[in-house]
């Protein structure tokens, strides 16, 4: 399976780099792996090669509406309903221990005649402190991947699915995954922002905002993310969290991630130079 063997390799290349990035210099490797990385493996396997023909998520919410068929708001219409729906939501009480410890409720940012939203997890520290999604170090990267469309973050829209920090009881500092329960309680609000923008296209950033919109994950991330996705009708790309990112600095990841940006440009019909699809290959 040499598809399944390549994808393997990069991820492989990409854990290595990681290490080396953080000053690691050796690795304990058996003769028997190294040997088996040297050639494409003739061993069968049933998994759906990394990055290709991940299973497509069947939507748990089949009952619901496609966000289409709604009548397309006026601008002004849209404008004034997104401002009230953030009225809204910024008095919302629903989570009570989400509301003992936030500073502020983190609505979403940018424009809502957009035709692209990008939806992350929740608001971190620096995020409740603004009142805004992604302004911390995630997302001063996200902002440069979305200029490197050749878009700016002002003719986007960006929301997450938690509008409130997660509180992380006994510390300060740090940021814990939402739970279940939270994420369900709060998806009204990304839900109506969807309705309201009726974007063409989407991104979710990483897991939990895939998770959040289409229901359960039939895979992780890494499988899944590069393989257009649906919720109710609009198009979902699904991929790497930009704090991924500031975690693992290997080229092979910033790679997936933009040419994931990059499908997204062609969907939107945006233009790609040759110096853009050049970007992150590996020299
Ligand atoms: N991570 C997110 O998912 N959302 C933010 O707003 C900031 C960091």
């Amino acid at each position: 399976m040499p598809g399944v063997y390549h994808q393997l390799l990069d991820a492989t290349i990409g854990h290595l780099e990681s290490l080396k990035q953080r000053g690691v210099r050796y690795v304990d490797a058996s003769p028997e792996s190294l040997s088996r990385l040297a050639r494409p493996t003739a061993q069968k396997t049933t998994a759906a090669p990394l990055g290709q023909v991940a299973p497509k998520v069947i939507s748990q919410r089949p009952d619901e509406p496609g966000v289409y068929d709604s009548p397309k708001l006026s601008a002004a219409d849209k404008e004034s309903a997104m401002a009230k729906l953030r009225d809204e939501a910024l008095a919302c009480t629903q989570c009570g221990h989400l509301v003992a410890t936030r500073t502020q409720v983190v609505f979403g940012v940018g424009t809502v005649h957009a035709d692209l939203v990008l939806v992350g997890e929740a608001p971190g520290l620096d995020e409740d402190k603004e009142g805004e999604p992604f302004v911390g170090a995630a997302g001063q990267l996200l902002t440069k991947i979305i200029e490197a469309t050749g878009l700016d973050r002002d003719k986007v829209y960006i929301a997450n699915i938690l509008k409130c920090r997660p509180d992380t009881p006994g510390k300060v500092y740090g940021n814990r995954k939402p739970r279940p329960e939270e994420m369900e309680t709060c998806f009204p609000w990304v839900k109506r922002q969807i309705e309201i923008i009726q974007p063409k296209v989407m991104v979710a950033l990483g897991g939990t905002a895939v998770e959040g919109l289409l229901g359960k994950m039939p895979s992780g991330i890494t499988r899944l993310r590069g393989n257009w996705q649906e919720y109710r009708g609009v198009p979902v790309m699904p991929t790497f969290h930009p704090s991924y990112l500031l975690r693992n600095q290997s080229w092979v990841i910033k790679r997936h991630v933009w040419e994931d940006m990059m499908q997204v440009m062609e969907r939107l019909n945006m233009p790609i130079s040759e110096k853009q699809r050049g970007y992150f290959q590996r020299r």
